[in-house]
């Protein structure tokens, strides 16, 4: 073994997860990134500078270099804004000897040419790094690649959060879709109804196993504040990343009925679900009172979150208590609403309610997503759906005309089991990895309509077992990475073999941050 003295060379890879969508590599002496390195920045743009202080950040974490060089004696790693680069999130990368630039059309285009540099690095301390010269020419396949976090059935920290959104950065995807509503917790600090977090976060217990009899009898609770959430905006905002709040109605809202029960059919008493699964009491849609208390709620969300989309759920709402309501059933007759072939009364019912909040949020600006639950009616064309029942409700949505997120939980949900060991305790069904990479949301023959109005893809982490953050890492990766170079890299460009053999060096960033993770595609 040769004897290590001091530091060796290192070389760089770009084979990395997302797979960009064109690597040349040309012959000759490669780029040398050391401590004589020169991070330069073109114009004075804020997000470029900020950009340039990732990308020192990101080459310290990986290799220990600190890029400090002073310009034309050493190398420099140029970042710049270039309107030859088409897509808004496309970048180019260009290596030459001594000098490498980086160019995107957007801060956030040249951002994705810094996360592949950076993957592109050997997880090592070392001296210098030899860059192979050449071109990357690369662009999302997506312009929506999301991940949703369930913080509801459990609570997550704010530096876990922050955590969270590191990772979605590393995989250029660009939506965070923060699910914070449920029947098992609120928890979103909403100061006109303060009895939704002191009451609504909170549940007495827990459930134990897969919905047993038992439960844990430990209190559980935890809640964003507003000032958190502004905070986890920001740091989103900074690495190019929109967040996409959801507060699931009328159904999951136990925690606010618990709270305000004059907003339920029968009017309580509810109390905050201990236990999982889809429960009858939901919000009554016969009463005036309600639509006021979802608008003011609405109103204190959308001055924290600047996202055009609002996820307004709509999933798993039973309509039990609705045909037992006389204020529904009177809403009901008062709107005409007599069931059509393949729906019913209640129905219609709900897809009015689901209006209404769009049409209340369309008049601030703002545009809802719900899940594809929504589509049993006459939906309001400026709804996007987000299809997680399987792909049909995608297909049934693309041909009335309405934008469409995929996340079949058959090969986006990431609560499920990835492999044959059921020593932890989960949500009892499967999803392999291969199977998460297979998914191709528009495939080549796809209708016209497919093509135009699927927006992109997401991976869905639902919490009901998922107690840490530990477990939190493991379900998410690497399935996440499958799903993000499904949402960035074009179909055709796509491998699995390829896909495991890039993963090494991305597993090995893992570790380097602690995020324990599934390591099966790993194993020979
Ligand atoms: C869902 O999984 N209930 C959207
Ligand atoms: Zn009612």
């Amino acid at each position: 073994m040769m004897a290590s003295l001091g530091l060796q060379a290192a070389d760089a890879n770009y084979q990395v997860v997302p797979l960009p969508q064109n690597i040349a590599l040309e012959k000759g002496a490669p780029f040398v990134l050391s401590g004589n390195t020169a991070v330069v920045v073109e114009g004075a743009d804020e997000a470029m500078q900020r950009n340039a202080a990732f990308l020192k950040q990101f080459v310290r974490e990986t290799t220990g270099i600190t890029l400090a060089g002073m310009g034309k004696k050493g190398t420099t790693i140029t970042l710049k804004l270039s309107n030859k680069v088409a897509n808004a999130e496309g970048y180019v990368i260009t290596v030459k000897p001594r000098a490498i630039v980086i160019e995107g059309k957007t801060p956030q285009g040249v951002f994705y040419g810094i996360q592949t540099l950076r993957k592109s690095l050997p997880v090592e301390q070392t001296a210098t790094v030899n860059l192979p010269v050449g071109k990357i020419v690369d662009y999302p396949r997506f312009g929506y690649r999301g991940s949703m976090l369930d913080c509801a059935r459990h609570y997550f920290s704010v530096p876990f959060i922050k955590e969270y959104i590191d990772v979605l950065a590393l995989h250029n995807i660009n939506t965070f879709h923060w699910h914070l509503t449920e029947d098992q917790g609120w928890r979103v600090e909403i100061k006109r109804y303060p009895k939704l977090t002191e009451i609504g976060s909170k549940r007495a217990q827990t459930v134990m196993g897969n919905n047993t009899e038992l439960y844990d009898g430990v209190p559980y609770g935890g809640y964003y504040t507003q000032d958190e959430m502004r905070d986890i905006v920001k740091y989103a905002a900074e690495r190019y990343i929109t967040i996409i709040p959801e507060i699931d109605m009328p159904g999951h809202m136990l925690g606010a009925l618990a709270a305000y029960p004059e907003y339920g059919c029968t009017g309580g008493p509810y109390k905050v679900a201990e236990r999982w699964g889809v429960f009858d009491d939901i919000l009554c849609a016969g009463n005036p009172k309600t639509y006021e208390f979802v608008n003011n709620i609405l109103d204190e969300l959308l001055d924290i979150f600047p996202s055009k989309y609002i996820h307004i759920g709509g999933d798993e709402a039973p309509r039990d208590r609705w045909k037992n309501c006389p204020r529904c059933q009177a809403e009901i007759k008062r709107l005409g609403f007599k069931g059509a072939p393949g729906t019913s009364p209640e129905a219609q019912l709900r897809i009015h309610f689901m209006n209404q909040v769009a049409q209340y949020l369309a008049q601030k600006g703002r545009s809802v997503i719900g899940w594809d639950e929504i589509l049993e009616g006459d939906l309001d064309k400026s709804a996007t759906v987000m299809s997680w029942r399987g792909v049909k409700g995608g297909l049934q949505a693309v041909e009335r005309g309405l934008d469409v997120v995929m996340t079949p939980r058959d090969f986006c949900y990431l609560n499920y089991y990835q492999n044959k060991d059921r020593n932890l305790l989960l949500r009892d069904a499967e999803l392999f990895i291969d199977k998460a990479y297979a998914y191709d949301p528009v495939p080549a023959d796809a209708s016209p309509a497919l093509k135009q109005h699927v927006k992109g893809i997401q991976g869905n982490l639902w919490t009901e077992y998922v107690i840490s953050r530990d477990l939190a890492f493991y379900q998410l990766l690497p399935r996440a990475a499958a799903i993000a170079e499904t949402g960035w890299t074009e179909n055709d460009k796509k491998d699995f073999a390829s896909f495991k053999q890039r993963m090494r060096n991305l597993n090995a960033r893992y570790k380097q941050f602690g995020w324990n993770t599934c390591q099966d595609i790993y194993k020979k």
